[in-house]
């Protein structure tokens, strides 16, 4: 049997402008995960995958998915990256706790997971940067045209500085943080806000170009403060991201007031998480102010709240 865990994630700095090549800064969230589990069916026919994923209702022999499904694609373009033919039949057993739809990766950790798992089971273990690849095959199903942000960090399960198109820099932070999640209970529906931002950059691009330089000279000066180990510098650094990501259309009035409600209750720095429009804010905070926080987030209409730290 083979059993493993892929974690979910956040985007600290850079979000929407990544997909226009500029840096962004994402952390892996241990907090939640996608597992998936393998196990060898004696009495099926060979070369057959059953395929239990209750989160999403499937229930089903692979084969009979309809083409494109991306659980489907995902085990087909890891058959294929094994270069695999014959095998015994096995089933396939997805779950995950990372909220769907909420800018944390779960498709992505889910695609990692899947592939992670099958090509240990079938004895030829992929490279991280191969079950990125695969994963960012299957990103593409989901999200249209993703940077590739989100498979890189769930397959390296490390905070990563990232610039789209290039090998992730894996870093490590100089200093703890932590990092309270919290969920707006809107969905966040990456394909649609990336396409939003897409269409306003078209109709005046120079502006949109402007903006995304502005992110990404904030995105530089974070990385380095995250390093550095210097928490206060980074803090306000996430504020003025959030104010470029409402000037390109990605923030809602659900997101402001979650992270004015932090801000005002002392943290550190607040922002939303992802492609926005819904999905999670997250707040870099005194661990002294947790609780403050927390109870002040519920109180502004937060659904669910994780807190979650990264340690040097
Ligand atoms: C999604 O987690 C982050 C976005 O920048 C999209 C992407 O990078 O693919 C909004």
């Amino acid at each position: 049997m083979t059993s493993l865990n892929v974690p979910g994630k956040i985007i600290l700095l850079g979000e929407h402008a990544v997909v226009y090549g500029r840096p962004a800064i994402a952390i892996p969230v241990h907090d939640v995960q996608a597992k998936v589990t393998i196990s060898t069916i004696k009495d099926a026919d060979a070369n057959s995958i059953y395929l239990d994923a209750p989160n999403v209702h499937i229930s089903d022999w692979v084969h009979d998915l309809s083409e494109g499904q991306p659980l489907r694609e995902a085990i087909q373009l890891t058959l294929s990256a094994l270069n695999i033919h014959e095998f015994p039949a096995f089933q396939l057993r997805i779950s995950s706790t990372i909220p769907v739809a909420s800018g944390m990766g779960s498709s992505a950790a889910v695609s990692v997971a899947l592939i992670r798992a099958i090509s240990i089971h079938l004895g030829n273990p992929l490279s991280i940067e191969q079950q990125s690849a695969l994963a960012f095959e299957v990103e593409k199903l989901h999200h249209g045209t993703p940077s590739g942000i989100d498979n890189n960090v769930v397959a390296h399960e490390k905070p990563i500085f990232y610039s789209r198109g290039e090998q992730p820099q894996v870093f490590i932070p100089g200093e703890r943080m932590v990092i309270v999640i919290a969920d707006t209970g809107i969905p966040s529906q990456t394909a649609q806000a990336v396409e939003g931002v897409r269409e306003r950059w078209v109709s005046d691009e120079d502006y949109y170009e402007a903006i995304f330089d502005q992110i990404s000279d904030l995105t530089i000066l974070a990385k380095r403060a995250i390093i550095s180990g210097q928490i206060s510098v980074l803090g306000p650094l996430m504020n003025q991201n959030q104010v470029l990501l409402e000037a390109i259309g990605v923030s809602s009035p659900e997101i402001e007031k979650l992270v004015q409600s932090a801000q005002s209750a002392g943290a550190l720095g607040a922002k939303l998480s992802g492609a926005g429009r819904g999905g999670n804010i997250i707040a870099l905070i005194d661990p002294s102010h947790e609780q403050t926080i927390s109870d002040a987030l519920e109180e502004s209409g937060a659904v669910s709240i994780i807190s979650t730290r990264v340690t040097p």
